[in-house]
């Protein structure tokens, strides 16, 4: 007779996996996100709904027996909620990154020493492979640099789901998730919150909200547009996929192996831009597409998906001929001579990638928050204003310096006389904060490297 001992009755009817897939190894890899096909153009079809948490830690700074004890209370904080939502964009995604004050004042110096990932290329050799954020050419003087000393992002196709774990996690008093009574999600006494950030991307938002809220230039943005500056920015071809932006996957950026502490984490940079709106959408299609894309790009007007597949890549050659020709370089050919492969490669886990694969990582989405939905430095204002809040993964900071000084493109526009107008799109953006974190594995997503200090 068959025996049901071995029948986990306790685990049945679980909604949390209806449809349920193995936790990646990294955090920044989003597990139920689909493909759609627009005109035979791959794009993944993001969260709608984010929000980002920033925050300063309260513990004592040298209490190694308080930080393990806080890193305990975030990973059960973390599981309880995965264990209510599912992790998919029906249920909620989580990320969270730690800046270099937590590193720096949390952890001591001799584990870090020894710990944190190290660059090999670019950069001063030996330097972490985060950094802090530098202020790039082109910032206005006012840029804020932040020091936190942790981000969490939260994404979903349900806002309401990204309001009710941020009440739980931050809130004190009787918590529920999902209306279900939870113990140990409350960890709002382990920070103090500098920053609310929230936003949206995809399903036509950018139109609909800057429509109904009275945004000059909304009449302009495409219907169908994911960003307000009307282009798809998830094109499966124009995002790094698996786990190209780690430290360790493609040999030479850091000193990271599979076998290493921070292997499966990355570099992050979080900024807020904020848009002209009026100033871009004052070019026309023709306008708007090149300095999107690049010079040679002839795309109808309601093409909003054009093919970013490898064979479209611009290199650097091709760049500095389309200054020479055509007076003109798009924000994808500024940078995709570093943000894809420029010869055919093996990552550390053997697999192969032709050249003009991207290895650089963006979730980014819209907001009209001026600046931040809550901003501990600084007022809010009510009145709303277009922007984006950047989030960008690469195997190091260096990197990503490297391609941030080519969206300034300052030398280009010195060796061809080129005009701001002409130079991607900096000329309709204004950067007000900017932070580098490192995002560790999801196993390391509570308080890195606390339970060695
Ligand atoms: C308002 C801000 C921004 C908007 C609207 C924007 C939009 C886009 C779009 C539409 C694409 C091409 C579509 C795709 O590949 O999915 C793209 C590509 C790219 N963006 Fe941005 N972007 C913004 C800011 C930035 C910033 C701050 C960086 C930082 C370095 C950046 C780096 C890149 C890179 C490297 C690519 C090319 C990826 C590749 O094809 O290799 N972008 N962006």
């Amino acid at each position: 007779m068959e025996t049901t001992a071995a029948f986990d009755w306790a685990g049945v009817v679980d909604y949390a996996k209806r449809s349920y897939s193995e936790p990646p190894k990294t955090q920044y890899e989003l597990p139920g996100v689909n493909v759609e096909n627009h005109l035979d153009v791959p794009v993944a079809c993001v969260p709608l709904w984010h929000s980002v948490v920033t925050a300063r830690l309260n513990l004592p700074k040298g209490d190694a027996a308080a930080l393990r004890q806080g890193q305990k209370r975030l990973r059960a904080a973390l599981e309880e909620i995965e264990r209510i939502y599912p992790l998919q964009p029906g249920g909620i995604l989580i990320q969270v990154a730690y800046g270099l004050p937590y590193f720096k004042e949390f952890i001591p110096a001799a584990v870090t020493d020894k710990m944190m990932p190290r660059a090999l290329e670019n950069g001063k050799p030996g330097d972490w492979a985060v950094i802090d954020a530098i202020r790039f050419p082109k910032d206005p003087a006012d840029l804020v640099l932040e020091q936190n000393d942790i981000s969490f992002h939260f994404k979903s196709d349900y806002n309401e789901h990204l309001s009710d774990v941020m009440r739980a996690l931050f809130q004190p008093g009787t918590q529920t998730l999902n209306g279900i009574p939870v113990k140990s999600v409350y960890v709002g006494d382990l920070f103090t919150v500098t920053s609310i950030r929230r936003g949206f991307a995809g399903r036509g938002m950018p139109r609909t909200m800057a429509t109904r809220l009275g945004i000059p230039g909304a009449d302009k943005i495409p219907a169908g547009a994911m960003l307000f500056m009307g282009f798809t920015s998830s094109h499966v071809h124009g995002l790094a996929q698996g786990t190209l932006p780690s430290f360790e996957t493609i040999p030479g950026y850091t000193d990271q192996t599979p076998e290493s502490y921070f292997a499966n984490g990355t570099m992050m940079h979080l900024s807020h831009i904020a848009i002209d709106l009026e100033g871009w959408y004052g070019l026309d299609h023709k306008g708007r597409l090149q300095r999107m894309f690049h010079a040679r790009r002839t795309e109808a007007p309601e093409v909003l998906s054009p093919s970013q597949a490898p064979q479209t890549t611009t290199f650097k050659e091709q760049m500095e001929e389309d200054a020479k020709q055509h007076g003109l370089i798009g924000h994808n050919a500024q940078m995709q001579f570093l943000s894809r492969l420029d010869k055919d490669t093996v990552t550390v886990y053997g697999d192969r990638l032709p050249k003009g694969t991207v290895l650089f990582l963006r979730q980014d989405f819209d907001t009209v928050e001026n600046p931040f939905e809550f901003n501990a430095g600084a007022p809010v204002s009510p009145a709303p204003r277009p922007g984006v809040h950047f989030i960008g993964f690469c195997p190091s900071a260096q990197l990503f310096e490297k391609v941030r000084k080519e969206m300034d493109s300052v030398e280009m526009q010195k060796k061809y006389n080129l005009p701001d107008e002409n130079t991607g799109f900096t000329k309709f953006l204004v950067t007000t904060h900017r932070q580098n974190y490192l995002e560790p594995s999801r196993s390391h997503r509570s308080f890195p490297l606390a339970e060695l200090s």
